[in-house]
């Protein structure tokens, strides 16, 4: 199926590496240009070089931090200068501070700033910024990656749940304010997606991460491609009648109806 993104402009931010980058080679695979948005330069430099290498497409590989006003100008110029505008923007962010606690022994103020800074201002920051590009061109895809804590929230996951549902809410008003400009505006929502990269890192023990294997119908994790896959499709043409929604990518671990 060609979901008919070919030759468009694609902004992926946080995709230095994992989620990021692996949604911008998906993107880049269905033939986006993409660019490419974290604070390490030769990291994006290396991802830039991989995507225009395996997917024939342009991708720009531009430094600085999402949270910074002026460093969020010198992006949005960039993509003017380069591409003359922006039709797709996928959402990604830095994780919540580590390590995970229950909410009750969250009483570091320092903690929900950085989880706030991390997760909702970014956003803010970005879209604040981008919008206009692309509102312009009449055809957009908004997509931002939350959790799936906002559907069901997660125990010691209060540092994330409280600021992507702020995510939530943020996208749903803006899709309802730019709908008529031909803009859609979503959330996807994953839980349990592998993170190879991250292996020795990660915040859970290897006991808790088997467990947590079982915590969805299907038995297993999520792969990086299953959850990529979700986000362009709501990138394509064909997701044109989705807005304001959030797609959980979870294995069916929420178990509610809705
Ligand atoms: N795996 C799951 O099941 C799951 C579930 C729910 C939510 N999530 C969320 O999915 C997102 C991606 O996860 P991941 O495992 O891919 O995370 P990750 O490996 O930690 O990658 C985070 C990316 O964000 C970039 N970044 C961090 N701070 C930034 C900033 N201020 N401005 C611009 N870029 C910044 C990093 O690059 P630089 O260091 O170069 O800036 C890196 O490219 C996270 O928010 C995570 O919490 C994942």
């Amino acid at each position: 199926m060609d979901l008919g993104i070919r030759g468009k402009t694609a902004l992926v931010t946080a995709s230095s590496g994992g989620m990021g980058r692996n949604i911008a080679h998906a993107l880049a695979s269905e033939g986006a240009n993409v660019v490419l948005f974290a604070r390490s330069q030769d990291k994006l430099t290396t991802v830039a070089s991989e995507i225009i290498q395996q997917h024939g497409v342009r991708a720009l590989a531009k430094a600085g931090d999402m949270r910074v006003s002026s460093d969020v100008t010198t992006l949005v110029e960039s993509i003017k200068a380069e591409f003359g505008g922006l039709d797709i923007v996928v959402l990604n962010t830095a994780r919540p501070p580590n390590p995970i606690r229950a909410t009750t022994e969250e009483v570091d103020m320092a903690r929900w700033d950085e989880a706030y800074q991390n997760q909702l201002a970014g956003v803010l920051q970005v879209m604040s910024q981008a919008m206009p590009l692309i509102t312009a061109r009449g055809w957009g895809r908004v997509i931002a990656i939350t959790s799936a804590s906002v559907k069901a929230p997660m125990a010691h996951h209060s540092l994330s749940t409280v600021f992507r549902a702020g995510v939530t809410a943020y996208m749903k008003h803006l899709a309802n304010e730019v709908g008529l400009s031909g803009v859609t505006v979503n959330c996807v929502a994953p839980a349990l997606i592998e993170t190879p990269h991250r292996a020795g890192s990660a915040a859970y023990t290897a006991a808790q991460a088997e467990a947590r294997k079982r915590l969805t119908p299907l038995g297993r994790m999520g792969t990086q491609g299953e959850l990529a896959g979700v986000v362009t499709f709501l990138a394509s043409e064909q997701a044109g009648f989705i807005t304001g929604a959030t797609i959980p990518v979870e294995g069916g671990m929420l178990g509610s109806l809705f």
